[in-house]
């Protein structure tokens, strides 16, 4: 069983969101995320889930991690709800943890059995969209354990002004299927 983090983050202040909003469209982000996670098991919180275009992805089984038991889904056969986290610690496969914030620092500081054992991590170096005017969302605690409990184990991939690194747990085997999938994902073209 592997779990993968997934984000693209805004680079300096880890911003990822702005209210329920990524605030910048960079389509070649958006292609590289779905090579990633095309034809596997995501992990999203429910302010994440409702944020997805009718509140799905295509060709994805979606976990929607909510502590409402009752949580009406889109797609019933595709998505299920999760109440527990510390479900995620005994379960078999593989699952892109895919946000939001809560979701992510609920994972990255959660001990053994729930840290990621990868992440892909993407920067972002442009600017904020100017437009959205919420309440700003960012990761700054998961990057401090990032680089304090990871190592990178990729070159950096610069496209569209995304920077994209790979970091796995220090003294954490991982899979090399998985890895070399990741890799795939992130060196294929758009
Ligand atoms: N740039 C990126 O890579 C990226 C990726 C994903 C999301 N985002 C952005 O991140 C923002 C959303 O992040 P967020 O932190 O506000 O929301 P979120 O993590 O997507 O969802 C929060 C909700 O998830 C549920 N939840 C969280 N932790 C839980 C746990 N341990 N157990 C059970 N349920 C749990 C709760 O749902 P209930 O309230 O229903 O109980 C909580 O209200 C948006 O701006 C979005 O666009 C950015």
């Amino acid at each position: 069983m592997t779990k993968i983090a997934v984000w693209c983050r805004h680079k300096n202040d880890n911003v990822i969101g702005i209210g329920p909003k990524i605030p910048w469209h960079i389509p070649s982000d958006f292609k590289r995320f779905r090579r990633l996670t095309e034809g596997k098991t995501l992990i999203a919180g429910q302010t994440t889930y409702e944020s997805f275009p009718n509140r799905t992805l295509p060709n994805r089984k979606i976990i929607v991690l909510t502590f409402n038991p009752d949580y009406e889904l889109s797609d019933k056969q595709n998505h299920a709800v999760v109440t527990d986290i510390k479900a995620f610690k005994e379960a078999e496969g593989d699952f892109y943890i895919s946000g939001g914030a809560s979701v992510y620092k609920a994972f990255m500081t959660g001990g053994e059995g729930l840290m990621p054992d990868v992440i892909v991590d993407s920067m972002y170096c442009g600017e904020l969209n100017p437009e959205l005017t919420g309440k700003k969302v960012d990761i700054t605690p998961c990057i401090d354990i990032m680089m304090k409990d990871y190592r990178q184990i990729s070159q950096n991939y610069e496209r569209d002004n995304v920077i994209t690194t790979v970091w796995i747990r220090k003294n954490t085997f991982v899979d090399q299927a998985v890895l070399k999938h990741i890799l795939l994902a992130i060196e294929a073209e758009d």
